[in-house]
């Protein structure tokens, strides 16, 4: 699945201006600079069609991008970005909390966690509006080459701690490193079942 064409196909910044639900969807979700566009570059090998940067908040829209005709996979903008203006950064946590809860199609949201800092606030608020909303999600861990493998686990156990409790639709934690490749082959595994086949 993850070897399809990924095409970039619409951006919004207000719900008005989704594309139509046509494919199912996975949506890329997380603080501001833990990964999500890089981890969608390393999921496909397509590296220059979705954007990364050093500079925190890059991504300012909801971007949809099509794989071939089997998925569509959703860069969201990260919450939490420390710089921007406060209008700015309520505007996007809004486009993202009415994307996660109302989007028809959205078959799973990849919840980015930078494994050195965990969890935070805004990820339980996210995870609080996913299981209001019956949407399904998981926990990536990213950057994984940046800590030692014993904290991976021990941070990876600790999330499924916080997470055993009142959650229905949580998957496992999954562990990732889109520098290195780590674990990016079995959240493709993972991922592929939700495509159309
Ligand atoms: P926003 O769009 O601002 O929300 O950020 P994002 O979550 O899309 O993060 P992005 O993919 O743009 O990456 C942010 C920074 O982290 C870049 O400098 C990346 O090179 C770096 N980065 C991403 N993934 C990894 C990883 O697995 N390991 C390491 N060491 N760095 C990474
Ligand atoms: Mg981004």
């Amino acid at each position: 699945i993850f070897r399809n064409k990924l095409e970039f196909f619409a951006a919004a910044k207000v719900s008005s201006s989704f594309p139509p639900p046509n494919l199912p969807e996975i949506a890329f979700a997380g603080r501001s600079n833990v990964g999500k566009s890089s981890l969608l570059n390393s999921l496909t090998r397509q590296w220059g069609v979705v954007r990364v940067s050093d500079k925190p908040g890059l991504t300012q829209t909801i971007n949809f991008f099509k794989l071939g005709s089997k998925l569509c996979l959703v860069d969201l903008p990260g919450y939490g970005f420390a710089y921007a203006k406060e209008e700015v950064k309520e505007a996007w946590e809004d486009l993202v909390k009415e994307y996660v809860s109302t989007r028809v199609g959205l078959r799973r949201v990849c919840l980015l966690i930078d494994t050195k800092w965990g969890m935070k606030p805004r990820d339980h608020e996210l995870i609080e509006l996913m299981e209001r909303s019956q949407t399904k999600y998981q926990i990536c861990l990213t950057k994984t080459d940046v800590v030692f493998p014993i904290d991976v686990a021990r941070r990876a156990m600790q999330i499924e701690e916080s997470l055993k409790e009142n959650k229905s639709l949580v998957q496992p934690v999954m562990m990732v490193s889109s520098k290195t490749g780590a674990g990016i082959r079995s959240l493709r595994t993972v991922l592929s079942k939700i495509a159309r086949f």
